[in-house]
């Protein structure tokens, strides 16, 4: 009798310790899934994302720093990505970070994509 209730108890714990090897797993396939980024960046003269422009595209796990002249505003879409303008020409300086897609008035000498 002992013996079985000691089964018993085995039993209630088994699926306890089954579920957490499979939680951990869709938790790594998420932030495995969320670090993959696309970014396509436009630089525009004018100060609306108007104007002459270049067009730079950065994919997953990419990484690009470039030098820019007078550029006034800069246009960001895709995700996953971070977008960042600096007053320098080699990504130095003082920074405004673009964290989502979008258009922002900003003047700068460079520009870094991280993927
Ligand atoms: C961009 O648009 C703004 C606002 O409409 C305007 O003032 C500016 O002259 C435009 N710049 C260029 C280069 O087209």
């Amino acid at each position: 009798m002992q013996f079985t209730n000691n089964l018993l108890a085995l039993l209630t714990l088994l699926p306890l310790t089954l579920a957490a090897p499979e939680s951990q797993l869709e938790a790594k396939f998420e932030s495995g899934v969320s670090i993959l980024g696309t970014a396509v960046v436009t630089t525009y003269s004018g100060d609306a994302c108007n104007g002459s422009n270049e067009q730079v595209t950065v994919t997953n796990g990419g990484y690009r720093c470039f030098a820019v002249s007078n550029k006034r505003s800069i246009g960001y879409s895709g995700s996953g990505c971070t977008v960042t303008t600096w007053s320098g020409n080699n990504c130095r300086g003082s920074s405004f970070v673009a964290t989502r897609a979008g258009c922002y008035s900003v003047l700068y000498g460079s520009v870094s994509i991280q993927c």
